[in-house]
């Protein structure tokens, strides 16, 4: 089936670009057979992460053990550690599944992804007595309470705490991997006379997952498509073998599990990697991890399209005579490029040719042009089916039939057909033939702000647990 965005005629591109499109093809089309082999797979691996020897999946139990159930109430902060602003957010919980939210972003500067553990904290203090400054000054007496949305793999004992398991997404501070966030954030919140209480530390999924049931009881699970990709869900204590003999909870418990399904094929034994795929990952800070990240989320979606073009070029077959210093710069391409290629307008694509112009001084011919915006497709419509795949593993692991799925990210929400193309890859695989994709059972839809709006209700619920004496 042709990508829906794919306009004008291929006439004109001569044969052996023609070639290599097919090649292209061949190489990144993920199809119905293989797509119901990956899902098989991916089961078997959320089951593992889940038992006591533990996979390669880490299925962190986040101590998230209810939904809300919309009567939630009371003003809660949350800070959110995105890979390129920290946002602070002031939620007032109105008690009838509405909210107010007040936020301000703070850039993070890039040097900070790979700087110190200090700088890190101490800068996320400094941004966070900046909007008390600005939004409660003077206000004195009990801590405010926190929801800090941090969206790495991390080992949790207990809601408010947890041990970096290693950094993803191109981060690689010193002296995080191993620690607890938690007691490093209050220290510097600490020094600098902060009056903030962290009470629950969590993932942007579990934060999505939650707010976006705030809002539509109907949403089990939470995924995020954006620099990095991942999922949440409610699993019940007696099927997570490794909580066993940890804890005494009912085994009818509700417990959210943060999946951190990105380490997904770590193994490589399903994904269909590219040598592209493999260069990404050899070249990346933790080579050998994240792989099916690697293959999703959006840091990598331009960084493999960049790759491509290299290589092609190298064996003689694109951009004749012209100067490539500019392409050879790595991560020079993000994926709102290949938004950008993907939606020119224009069937002689001017608007790719106009960009290539500016940003790597290359001059493109029409065939090139297809040939790149062809080869976005190709990248952008495998990283949708391959999410497709993950919701699919939960879903069937699960037993649900009929859900609806709170998603966000970048790629999610700004990726050319990236919605359409997941939608279809889900009826590929539970085979809806007869049912119009307005009424799919499996409803991926845009999400609540679970980073923020999440993060306060996370908060507001553990308060509530706690005075309830409940763990
Ligand atoms: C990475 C992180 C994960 C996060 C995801 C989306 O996979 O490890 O914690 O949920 O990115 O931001």
């Amino acid at each position: 089936k042709k990508p829906p965005s794919r306009k004008g005629s291929m006439a004109d591109v001569p044969r052996d670009l023609l070639e290599q499109i097919s090649q292209l093809e061949t190489l990144f089309t993920v199809d119905t057979q293989k797509l119901n082999t990956i899902v098989d797979h991916f089961i078997e691996e959320l089951e593992k992460g889940l038992s006591k020897e533990g996979g390669s999946i880490p299925m962190i139990p986040t101590w998230v053990m209810t939904m809300p159930d919309g009567k939630e109430k009371g003003t809660y902060l949350a800070l959110d550690m995105g890979g390129t602003n920290l946002r602070v957010c002031e939620v007032e919980l109105l008690g009838n599944r509405d909210f107010d939210i007040t936020q301000s972003k703070y850039h993070m500067p890039p040097e900070m992804k790979t700087g110190s553990s200090e700088q890190l904290w101490d800068y996320i203090a400094d941004c966070l007595q900046a909007f008390l400054e600005s939004h409660h000054p003077n206000e004195a007496g009990e801590d405010l309470s926190l929801g800090f949305t941090f969206s790495y793999p991390c080992s949790q004992t207990a809601i408010h705490n947890g041990v970096l398991q290693r950094w993803t997404k191109g981060f690689d501070i010193d002296n995080v991997e191993g620690h607890d966030v938690q007691p490093m954030l209050e220290a510097a919140l600490k020094r600098k006379n902060v009056p903030i209480t962290v009470t629950a530390l969590i993932n942007d999924t579990t934060g999505t997952m939650v707010a976006s049931n705030y809002t539509d009881p109907e949403t089990q699970m939470g995924v995020i498509f954006g620099t990095g990709c991942n999922a949440a869900y409610f699993d019940i204590v007696k099927n997570i073998p490794k909580l066993e003999g940890l804890v005494d909870l009912d085994p009818e418990t509700p417990m959210a599990i943060n999946c951190e399904w990105g380490a997904f094929d770590n193994e490589h034994v399903v994904l269909p990697r590219t040598k592209y795929d493999v260069q990404i990952d050899e070249d990346s800070p933790r080579p050998n991890q994240q792989a099916f990240e690697k293959m999703v989320a959006g840091l990598y979606l331009g960084e493999i399209h960049r790759l491509v073009m290299l290589d092609l070029y190298e064996q003689g077959f694109i951009f004749e005579n012209q100067n490539v210093e500019r392409l050879k710069k790595s991560y020079s391409i993000d994926a709102s490029l290949l938004s950008q290629i993907e939606e020119d307008p224009f069937e002689n694509l001017t608007e790719v040719e106009d960009l290539f112009v500016s940003r790597f001084n290359i001059q493109t011919t029409e065939p090139e042009r297809k040939l790149l915006r062809r080869l976005a497709e190709l990248i952008g419509t495998r990283s949708a089916r391959l999410s497709a795949a993950g919701i699919a593993a939960i879903c069937k692991k699960m037993g649900i039939e009929k859900c609806h799925v709170g998603a966000d990210g970048s790629v999610f929400n700004k990726y050319p057909h990236f919605q359409e193309r997941g939608a279809q890859a889900l009826a590929d695989i539970f085979g809806w033939k007869d049912i119009p994709s307005a009424h799919y059972p499996i409803k991926v839809q845009p999400a609540e702000d679970g980073s923020g709006v999440g993060a306060a209700l996370i908060a507001a619920l553990t308060l509530k647990r706690m005075k309830e004496g409940l763990p």
